[in-house]
């Protein structure tokens, strides 16, 4: 059975329960983080963590508790959980009030739920191993605040359906202007003629922990070209490779957008080449 934290306390996951009147059951009223973990160490602890206190800043929140208390009651989670291929999910709402009033409580304690669940092996770098990946795009109907790591996943979870529905893995955002923005619970980057693009951050996306470490491999390799800037749909069409980032798929491939091959509808050459520096220096993070 998983162990689970809840408000201060391990448990059995059938053991954890909380009110309805929580916020975060009647509003989504909360943020969240997902932390992978291979063997009991965490890749990107420490700004997981800092764009989780962003997010609650961002919503009038503070951190419940300090890092170091987080990091201690992940540990023991992980490690009551086997310390396999695991996925760290850590949840902080508004808290349970005793009516339901849109505005803010005042003096309730905050709600703080974590949990692991099992994640694929550890990414590697190998073509004859990786999945590749088929997406649709679809115009981004979500809210103007994409970069808060909200717990109010509705726009996140209608698109992510539209690409099951078309029967592929994935769906790709672009803004009214037909600029990129990300996927339903990815990040997104292109190749085209070997120079990696990404769109900027701002309010249409979500600052990818996976994105962030990518970007900071790549400036210090600076042997591969990188550029952050706005991407157009035709860009995207035309591109060699496109990737998906997130922190449990690492980079993963795209093979197929809109039912037509990416480049020629192989894995390419510099997924192998940026794969193979994440896992290299991923640890580092
Ligand atoms: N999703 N964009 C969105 C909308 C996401 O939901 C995610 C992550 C990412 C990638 O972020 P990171 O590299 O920090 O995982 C980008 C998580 C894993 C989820 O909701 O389960």
């Amino acid at each position: 059975m998983t162990s689970v934290f809840l408000n201060g306390e391990f448990m059995p996951m059938a053991e954890a329960k909380i009110s309805p009147m929580d916020r975060g059951f009647l509003f989504g009223d909360g943020i969240y983080e997902v932390i992978p973990s291979y063997a009991g160490r965490c890749v990107g602890f420490l700004p997981h963590m800092q764009r989780m206190q962003e997010g609650l800043q961002a919503i009038g929140m503070p951190l419940p508790m300090d890092v170091t208390a987080f990091k201690i009651v992940i540990d023991r989670l992980i490690s009551d959980n086997g310390s396999g291929n695991l996925g760290v999910y850590i949840h902080v709402s508004r808290g349970t009030d005793t009516k339901r009033n849109h505005a803010f409580p005042l003096n309730i304690p905050q709600t703080v739920f974590a949990f692991t669940f099992a994640i694929p092996t550890e990414p590697v770098a190998d073509k004859s191993e990786v999945k590749g990946y088929k997406v649709i795009s679809a115009q981004d109907l979500r809210w103007k605040r994409c970069q808060v790591k909200s717990t109010s996943l509705l726009g996140n979870v209608m698109h992510y359906q539209q690409g099951q529905n078309a029967g592929v893995n994935e769906t790709i955002l672009y803004n009214a202007q037909g600029f990129l923005t990300e996927a339903s619970a990815c990040n997104v980057f292109v190749v085209k003629d070997n120079l990696i693009l990404t769109p900027p951050l701002d309010n249409q996306l979500l600052p990818g922990i996976t994105r962030l470490m990518l970007i900071d491999i790549l400036k210090h390799d600076n042997k591969l070209k990188f550029v952050e800037r706005a991407v157009h749909m035709d860009e995207v069409k035309a591109a060699d490779e496109i990737w998906l980032t997130s922190s449990s798929k690492e980079i993963a491939p795209v093979i197929e957008l809109d039912g037509q091959p990416v480049g020629d509808g192989k894995v390419g050459d510099m997924w192998l080449a940026v794969q193979a520096l994440f896992s290299l220096y991923k640890y580092n993070y």
